[in-house]
């Protein structure tokens, strides 16, 4: 089954199907009885935002690619750490797995006090696909540009509202960027995911959101609510009339937003590469690179999509962005 945006309503577990094809290359002695039940993927968000529609296209399909069911069950609370912490804990079978994400995976482990270990207690199964941040607003918003939203910001000195997926999450660390960048100020309000966020962006309730392009663009597209620009050097392809941070006036505040999928550390090798060979056999799917594209995703080349590649790729944003996070002392408030 597939949750639209407005799939808050749809309900925190939902069977996504069932698992039928074979791995194309005959699997070792444990990997071939698995999965002996279903696999529950764990969300560390709300139903309905962009982990959740990540994960339910990308499960439906990888349902095809290997023996089960999958359910997709939605974790939310601290920025993904709850989430986080019940998938470090779960037996390492492989019927426990979570899709996460640059805040989960990186920004977490720099700024809450965790119960796990954001690189040792996992297994990397696979890198799924990179997309950017939208600087967005509600749509009646006085503002129609970068440059006049930092205006109308500056106007109504913490008067506006910027909702987030929590605290740190990488919502709300692209804001304290933005903030630092404009010498503007406004309040967070958080939420448990980006999903009930874009619910009260479009309802008006909150003023902007820093969003990830999946959660935004079909708002955009509808018209509900105003895009002022994408936090990357390069526009979307699949939204080129929204500019870029540097052509809209905050040069540089990058934010390059790339998810991917985790089982508990010590689970079996041969369970996580049959895994990563069901993942990216659907990332091959032509149809699930429309729809990736069609949400400002971009699936990384075959070559870095190995569970190795995962681990170096979470290991390198770790370096980059924990001194970063650290400087800036954002903390979990
Ligand atoms: C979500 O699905 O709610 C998001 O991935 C939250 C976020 O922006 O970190």
């Amino acid at each position: 089954m597939t949750c639209s945006a407005k799939a808050a309503l749809c309900g925190a577990v939902t069977a996504l199907g069932v698992w039928m094809g074979l791995a194309a290359v005959a699997p070792p002695a444990v990997a071939q009885s698995f999965p002996s039940r279903p696999v529950t993927l764990v969300v560390p968000f709300a139903a309905g935002g962009p982990t959740d529609t990540l994960a339910r296209i990308l499960a439906e399909r990888a349902a095809a690619e290997i023996h089960g069911t999958v359910v997709i069950e939605n974790v939310a609370g601290a920025s993904g750490s709850i989430a986080g912490a019940r998938v470090a804990r779960a037996t390492p079978d492989g019927t426990t797995i979570t899709i996460g994400h640059w805040g989960t995976h990186v920004l977490n482990g720099a700024i809450y006090k965790l119960s796990y270990d954001v690189m040792a207690d996992f297994e990397p199964v696979a890198l799924i696909a990179s997309g950017p941040q939208l600087i967005v607003g509600r749509k009646a918003l006085k503002a129609d540009t970068l440059k006049e939203l930092i205006a109308w910001l500056k106007d109504n000195p913490n008067g506006a509202t910027a909702g987030t997926a929590g605290p740190g999450s990488g919502a709300h660390v692209a804001g304290v960027f933005f903030k630092s960048k404009t010498g503007t100020e406004f309040q967070f309000v958080p939420y448990r995911g980006a999903g009930p966020a874009m619910i009260d962006l479009v309802a008006g309730q909150i003023d902007m959101i820093f969003d990830q392009a999946t959660n935004s663009l079909p708002q955009i597209r509808n018209g509900a609510i105003k895009a002022f620009a994408v936090t990357s050097p390069t526009r979307l392809a699949s939204a080129p009339d929204i500019p870029t941070v540097d052509e809209a006036g905050v040069p540089g505040l990058y934010i390059a937003y790339w998810h991917g999928i985790w089982a508990p550390k010590n689970t079996p090798k041969d369970i996580v590469d049959k895994l990563n060979a069901a993942i990216v056999a659907a990332l091959a799917d032509p149809a699930v690179r429309a729809r990736f594209a069609e949400l400002g995703q971009e699936i990384p080349p075959l070559d870095r999509q190995s569970s190795a590649a995962l681990g170096a790729f979470q290991k390198a944003e770790t370096e980059k962005w924990w001194p970063i996070v650290k400087a800036a002392d954002i903390k979990p408030e």
